[in-house]
């Protein structure tokens, strides 16, 4: 089983307009999605799960748009800690959360602290999230935190500062919905992870779907630039 699954949800909107539905009622049922790869995390005991829901890029949308996938969010929180509280689920939203209105940061730091000590699943949501947003802030902080005459800074220097500092770098990306892009995603944690796309839409992605990634991964030679015998511990290692 992998360890820890980060996952691009696209295909909200297509999978309502092929219904003639607004877009909204896409995202509505992405959501109703999101509690069944939950589900499916703790039946197979993975970890960390690794979700992006707004992009740093996705303030580019229609206002209403922007508006209604706010208050999906609020909603939600609203919902849903209390369940994903008692069923041992440590939940967190990472990404630059100034921008979000006042309610929505109070509801974040709310379950923030109501699951803080819960350690069944890390579930993290990635919100007003960019990778190269990420980056920055941290190199930002480590900068502003180094040590007087330590000129010189190393890859692991960064890692505290990263927004994920508590997790390890995810073992499989999926992204649903057909594209074949990052989307400015987790760029420097997803150095060696496993990339999955498939063009079935966000809505549809059940809990088969997800035993369908997971066994693909499960079938990859994760090699870290090593030979194939080396991994296996064949000859000639
Ligand atoms: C992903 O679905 C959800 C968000 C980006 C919030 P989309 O809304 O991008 O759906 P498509 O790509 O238009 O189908
Ligand atoms: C990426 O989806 C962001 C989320 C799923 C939250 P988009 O639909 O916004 O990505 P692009 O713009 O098509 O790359
Ligand atoms: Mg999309």
């Amino acid at each position: 089983m992998p360890s820890h699954v980060a996952v691009i949800m696209d295909g909200n909107g297509r999978w309502a307009k092929k219904r003639f539905l607004p877009r909204v009622a896409g995202h509505v049922k992405g959501v109703e999605l999101v509690r069944e790869m939950v589900r499916a995390c703790l039946e197979r005991g993975i970890q960390y799960l690794t979700l992006f829901a707004f992009s740093s890029e996705n303030w580019r949308r229609p206002q209403e748009e922007v508006s209604l996938l706010m208050q999906l969010f609020v909603k939600a929180l609203e919902q849903e800690v209390e369940k994903l509280d008692r069923n041992g689920v440590r939940l967190r939203v990472v990404g630059d959360l100034s921008r979000f209105e006042p309610r929505l940061q109070a509801l974040i730091r709310e379950a923030d602290a109501t699951t803080q000590d819960n350690t069944r699943l890390d579930l993290t949501i990635a919100a007003n999230y960019g990778g190269r947003w990420d980056i920055m802030q941290a190199m930002n902080r480590l900068l502003a935190n180094r040590a007087p005459g330590k000129e010189v800074i190393e890859e692991g220097d960064l890692d505290p500062y990263l927004s994920m500092n508590y997790a390890p770098e995810p073992d499989l990306f999926i992204r649903t919905g057909g594209e074949q892009r990052i989307s400015n995603f987790l760029l420097w944690q997803l150095a060696y992870t496993e990339l999955y796309f498939t063009d079935t839409l966000w809505p549809d992605f059940d809990t088969a779907e997800f035993d369908k990634a997971i066994a693909s991964y499960q079938q990859r030679e994760r090699r870290f630039g090593r030979t194939s015998e080396q991994v296996t511990g064949q000859a000639n290692a």
